[in-house]
């Protein structure tokens, strides 16, 4: 029996409708299993940030330390929105969040559901996982403009990868791939960017004796775009750094039956702060406020969620759900996110 003190940040457009249907399906599968969810919700977000300019306050920093866990819809604007400016929510809220609670292993979980088409030309199932390095290189916002708005502008954003930070979610990805069907893949492009592709490659060379069981392989990160397409089947964990790890999560999306369904965690494995969950995908405003958004990514990362707190079973039972509740829409009718939502709990009380 434990109680979840859960953090639930809906933020925008799509976001709160998501994270409705995810707390609902958490709500309904606790009981059966003696865990009890005392959620807190905050309005971090577009709406808060545009009535006072506050992004993510110290002392809300504080209070959503103090839970066990978070859940978050998704952040950001309209693309192109003069009063949002890009970045804003993304980096002070969403990879301010990652960095300060320590998320470096950004979780991404990828699986071929029965019954959905995908655009692949093969139906052999596919499992993998992408384990994306979370507080480094690219994201971490080491650049700057000068001359700017004049033809001799120059803009630099400088991937920071330390041996430290690389070490420990290699081997995160090692004992995953170990305790899977022993394959890890790193994705980089070591052929081009020699610096930072040098220490992953090290890294990965280093602690690979540790772990015999475990087969390893390498690909440049164009070629591996071209595999996740034409034969996703070979892989079982990747190990690559941030950006890399969000182009082909959405790329992993769109192939297993789309950004709609892909779950991930924001995991600190050592525990040191709560842990994120969050579907891959973003707060989508063309569909907002139609109930047309599919919940089932934010449902499976509140199973997601489940697992890293020691409640396997709970998450199954809302895995298991999903996965009929997907089968069952070939053919049907579509459904609007709370139909969704109520169908999915429903499964999991059933
Ligand atoms: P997006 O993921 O929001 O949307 C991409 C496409 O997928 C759109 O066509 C959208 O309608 C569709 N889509 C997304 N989620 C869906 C769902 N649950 N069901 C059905 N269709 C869905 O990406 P974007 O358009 O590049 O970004 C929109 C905003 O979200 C931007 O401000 C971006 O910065 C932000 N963003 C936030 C997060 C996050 O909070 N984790 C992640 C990605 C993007
Ligand atoms: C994601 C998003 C974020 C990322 C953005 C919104 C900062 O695209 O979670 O995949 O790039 O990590
Ligand atoms: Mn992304």
């Amino acid at each position: 029996a434990q109680s979840i003190r859960l953090a639930v940040i809906p933020g925008d457009f799509i976001g709160p409708e998501v994270t409705a249907e995810a707390l609902k399906v958490l709500e309904a599968v606790a009981p059966a299993h003696d865990v009890k969810i005392e959620p807190n919700s905050y309005d971090l977000g577009a709406e808060r940030y545009l009535a006072t300019g506050e992004v993510l306050p110290d002392s809300v920093l504080a209070e959503l330390r103090d839970h066990d866990v978070i859940l978050l819809g998704a952040v950001g604007g309209r693309p192109g929105d003069p009063n949002l400016p890009s970045g804003i929510l993304e980096r002070g809220l969403l990879l301010r969040l990652r960095f300060e609670f320590d998320h470096y292993v950004n979780l991404r979980p990828s699986r071929s559901f029965p019954g959905v088409p995908t655009p692949l030309a093969s139906d052999a199932p596919i499992d993998f996982v992408v384990v994306r390095e979370g507080t480094e290189g690219l994201y971490v916002g080491n650049g700057g403009t000068v001359r700017k708005g004049t033809p001799h502008e120059l803009a630099t954003e400088v991937s920071i990868n330390t041996a430290f930070g690389v070490e420990r979610v290699v081997r995160d990805a090692f004992a995953r791939a170990r305790a899977r069907r022993g394959k890890l893949t790193l994705v980089h492009k070591t052929n081009v960017l020699v610096h930072a592709g040098g220490v992953w490659a090290r890294v990965v060379a280093e602690v690979a004796p540790e772990f015999p069981e475990v087969e390893v392989d390498y690909l440049h990160v164009d070629a591996a775009t071209i595999f996740l397409v034409t034969e996703p089947e070979r892989f079982d964990v990747i190990v690559t750094d941030n950006l890399f790890g969000d182009i082909l999560t959405d790329l992993a999306a769109a192939v297993t039956g789309g950004i709609g369904l892909a779950a991930s965690g924001n995991v600190n494995p050592d525990r040191t702060a709560p842990s994120m969950f969050e579907p891959v995908h973003g707060s989508a405003p063309g569909i907002a406020g139609q109930g047309k958004a599919d919940p089932t990514a934010a449902i499976l990362s509140a199973a997601l969620l489940l697992e890293h707190l020691g409640e396997p079973a709970a998450a199954r039972r809302i895995e298991e759900a999903a996965t009929a509740d997907i089968a069952a829409r070939a053919g049907a009718p579509a459904r609007t996110t709370t139909e969704i939502g109520d169908a999915i709990a429903a499964r999991v009380t059933a």
